[in-house]
């Protein structure tokens, strides 16, 4: 019997090097793409899949992605007292059900495969998601695609897409069985091979769906590529002991750990909004002549 998914993992323990010295003292997690910060975009994602217990893998200087859960009682007093009512419901989507988020901490950055471990007692024995909050995808909730997957298939389902072949060294790739164009059978994983090693350009991309199978490999520690605790080695051993599919998702992924992608992200998410289209159109056409220039 295939178990029903309700629990999302959230890891943002990471130091965010790539964006310093902003994350200096703020979370990478906490940047805004238009309005609104990267976590709640993973939560509102994981919410569309019917997702509503998080666990935040938390580590220092952290501590404000928690309170961005809070009620904030000053600022809602103030706010209801002025009458400000659209500013009001801009914090509806931040308010969670009380203890349906907890936060686990990760002591230091050992990998994402240690964040996941960190998260052993709130996973137990359920299947589980994982929504690395730094990529977000626009369109149909990409977390709830998985999902419906695994309702179908059981086993383990990860978000893949392809990646230009001399990239493959930046990311966790599918050595690939049988492929339909939309799901593909995972034969083999190898996080960040060499373009001339790698066996596919088919990456993961910050979603997955898991059993609870891969806890007990997560749980020997052993470091991989970067010296971390890797995810896509502990996921590689549950191959043949439970179904392992990839999904071509429907949306548009943005990497918003990586500068040019949360760039470009700022665009994708206002360029066809009611309130911030026209303008954005019209700044845009101001950069034009550089997007020109030889
Ligand atoms: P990244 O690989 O993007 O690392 O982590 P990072 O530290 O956040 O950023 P850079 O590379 O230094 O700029 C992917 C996700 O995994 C989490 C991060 O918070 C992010 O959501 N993570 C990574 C952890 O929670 N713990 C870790 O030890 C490593």
């Amino acid at each position: 019997m295939i178990k029903p998914l309700k629990k999302a993992v959230l890891p943002v323990a990471g130091l965010g090097t790539r964006f310093l010295p902003a994350t200096k003292a703020m979370p990478k997690e906490m940047l805004p793409v238009v309005d609104k910060p990267l976590i709640q975009y993973a939560i509102d994602e994981a919410r569309e899949a019917g997702i509503e217990e998080f666990c935040l893998v938390t580590g220092r200087g952290k501590d404000s992605l928690i309170d961005y859960f809070d009620i904030a009682y000053e600022l809602e007093a103030t706010l209801r007292e002025r009458g400000k009512k659209s500013a009001l419901e801009a914090l509806a989507p931040s308010s969670v059900q009380a203890g349906s988020l907890v936060a686990v901490r990760q002591q230091e950055p050992l990998g994402l495969g240690h964040a996941i471990w960190c998260a052993r007692s709130f996973i137990g024995d359920d299947p589980f998601a994982i929504l690395l909050p730094d990529d977000i995808v626009k369109g149909r909730s990409c977390i709830g695609q998985l999902v419906e997957t695994y309702n179908k298939t059981g086993g383990n389902v990860v978000a893949v897409t392809e990646v230009p072949p001399e990239h493959t060294n930046r990311y966790g790739i599918l050595d690939v069985g049988s492929d339909d164009g939309k799901l593909v059978e995972v034969k083999g994983l190898v996080e960040k091979p060499a373009p001339e090693e790698a066996p596919s350009n088919l990456s993961i991309i910050g979603r997955y769906v898991l059993t609870p199978d891969v806890m007990k490999y997560l749980a020997k520690l052993e470091r991989g590529a970067g010296n971390e605790v890797q995810l896509t080695d502990a996921m590689a051993k549950t191959i043949g002991e439970v179904p392992f599919h990839g999904l071509r998702y429907e949306g548009t992924r943005y990497d918003c750990g990586d500068k040019a992608g949360f760039l470009e992200a700022q665009i994708a998410f206002s360029i066809d909004r009611e309130d911030l289209g026209d303008s954005v159109k019209a700044f845009l056409k101001k950069y034009k002549q550089y997007v020109d220039a030889p």
